[in-house]
C-alpha cells in the first residue's frame, strides 16, 4: 500500500519531518520536487488517506496509490520534443486507456478524474501560478470520453473545474514527469479541505487585471477555504494591508474595511467608498477604532510570534465583536514550522474553536491560518 501526496516545491523536508511526527508509520518512498510517495501500513483505508490530506499542514493533495505509468520507449530519431508530447489524440487515447486498465484492476467505481501535474517551481516564481494546464485539460477530457460507462455511472460533471461532491471517489491521474503518471484515488469525505474537491488541490482562481497585489491571491483562496461568511456591510480590519491585494478581496464581498499599515496604500483601493487607511504600525493604533471589527485578515512580513503576539492583543479583547481571523505565518526558514504545536497551542488559549492550519496553493513561503467561533 503506497500514499501519493503533492505540496509545494521547496516543502519537501519540513514535509517530510511533518510526517514523520504526525505518521510515524508512514516510510517514505519516493520523493521529487512537489511530489512524495509513502509506504503505508496494509490495513489503512480511503478514511485514513481523508485524515492524512486533514490533518496535514503541507499536503495538497493525497491519494492512495494505484499504479504507476511510465513513459513508452521511442526510438532514437524521436526528438525531445515529440517524446514529451501527450497531445495527439492517439497517445491521448491510449494512455486514457492505461489509466482505466488501472482503475478496473483494482475495481475503483470512480465518480470524478483529477488531472494534474506536479508544480515545476515554487508560486509565484519566475511568474508560474498552479493550475490546469491546457495539455492536462486535452487528457481529463480524452479521459471522459473513454470512461467505461457501465463502470463510471457517477459522472454527472465533466468540467475538469467542477469540484467533486461529499463521499464521491476521484480518480487522481499525476504526471510527475513527462510520460510518467501516478494513479491513485481518494473520496471526499466530510471536513476535508475545499481543495480535495478540485484538481491538485487548486481552486480554480485567476488572478484578475485590476488585482493590486499577488496577496490577492492567497486572501481569495484563504477566504473560500476558510468559508468565513465576509458579507455585505461586514467591518473588517487588514492589519499589512499594503498595497491592498486582501483589502481587495474583501472589499469585492461588500466589505467596509480599516486598512492598517505605515506603506502606501494603491490609489484604487485608497479611493474606494468603503475602505480607510490608517497609516501607521498596528500597536500604534487606538484599539478604540476596533469596536466594530467582525473579520481580520493579517499578512504582516514579520516572525510568526510577533504576529500572534499583535493579533492576541485584538482576539483577547471581550469589546470587539469579532468572528474570525484569516492571517499568514510568515517562514523565513522552513525550520519555523517545527514550532507549529506551539503556535496552535497560543491559538487554542485564545478561545477560539475552530482553529485550522495549511500551506495553501498560493501561499509561498508561508502558512495560512483561520480561526472563528469564540467561545
Ligand atoms: C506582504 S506585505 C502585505 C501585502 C498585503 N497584505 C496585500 O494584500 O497587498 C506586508 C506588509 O506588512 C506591513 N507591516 C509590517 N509590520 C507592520 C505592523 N507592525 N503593522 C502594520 N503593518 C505592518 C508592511 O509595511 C508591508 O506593507
Amino acid at each position: 500500500m503506497f500514499l501519493f501526496t503533492s505540496c509545494q516545491v521547496g516543502a519537501e523536508t519540513i514535509f517530510k519531518t511533518e510526517i514523520r511526527r504526525l505518521f510515524p508509520e508512514f516510510r517514505l518512498s519516493f520523493s521529487r520536487p512537489g511530489f512524495l510517495t509513502f509506504k503505508i501500513p496494509d490495513h489503512l483505508t480511503l478514511d485514513n488517506i481523508s485524515d492524512f490530506a486533514n490533518r496535514s499542514v503541507f499536503a495538497r493533495t493525497a491519494a492512495l496509490s494505484l499504479g504507476k505509468i511510465n513513459p513508452e520507449k521511442t526510438n532514437a530519431e524521436t526528438t525531445d520534443t515529440e517524446k514529451t508530447n501527450i497531445e495527439t489524440t492517439e497517445t491521448l487515447t491510449s494512455l486514457a486507456g492505461k489509466i482505466w486498465a488501472i482503475a478496473e484492476t483494482n475495481r475503483i467505481f470512480v465518480n470524478r478524474v483529477h488531472v494534474f501535474r506536479r508544480d515545476p517551481l515554487p508560486p509565484g516564481e519566475k511568474g508560474f501560478e498552479p493550475g490546469l494546464a491546457p495539455e492536462l485539460q486535452m487528457l481529463h477530457k480524452t479521459l471522459i470520453e473513454h470512461s467505461p460507462k457501465p463502470k463510471f455511472l457517477g459522472i454527472r460533471h465533466t468540467d475538469p473545474n467542477y469540484p467533486a461532491q461529499l463521499n464521491e471517489t476521484v480518480l487522481n491521474v499525476v504526471e510527475i514527469d513527462p510520460g510518467c503518471y501516478f494513479i491513485g484515488v481518494h473520496s471526499v469525505s466530510k471536513g476535508l479541505p475545499i481543495q480535495s474537491c478540485y484538481s491538485g488541490g487548486v481552486l480554480p482562481i485567476t488572478i484578475p487585471d485590476n488585482a493590486v497585489s499577488r496577496a490577492w491571491l492567497k486572501f481569495e483562496e484563504g477566504l473560500r477555504w476558510s468559508g468565513f461568511p465576509v458579507t455585505k456591510g461586514d467591518y473588517c480590519l487588514d492589519i499589512g494591508a499594503a498595497p491592498g491585494g486582501g483589502s481587495q478581496v474583501l472589499l469585492s464581498r461588500g466589505a467596509k474595511v480599516l486598512g492598517v499599515d505605515p506603506a502606501e496604500i494603491d490609489p484604487t483601493i485608497l479611493n474606494h467608498p468603503d475602505f480607510t487607511h490608517i497609516r501607521s504600525r498596528i500597536n500604534q493604533t487606538k484599539r478604540s477604532l476596533y469596536r466594530n471589527i467582525r473579520w481580520i485578515i493579517a499578512d504582516i512580513n514579520v516572525a510568526p510570534n510577533y504576529t500572534l503576539d499583535v493579533l492576541e492583543e485584538l482576539a483577547t479583547r471581550k469589546d470587539i465583536p469579532l468572528c474570525g481571523m484569516l492571517f499568514t505565518l510568515k517562514l523565513f526558514h522552513w525550520s519555523l514550522a517545527e514550532h507549529l504545536p506551539t503556535y496552535i497551542d497560543r491559538l487554542q488559549h485564545w478561545g477560539f474553536k475552530d482553529i485550522r492550519v495549511k500551506q495553501l496553493v498560493f501561499n509561498r513561503q508561508e502558512l495560512m491560518v483561520a480561526v472563528q467561533h469564540r467561545r
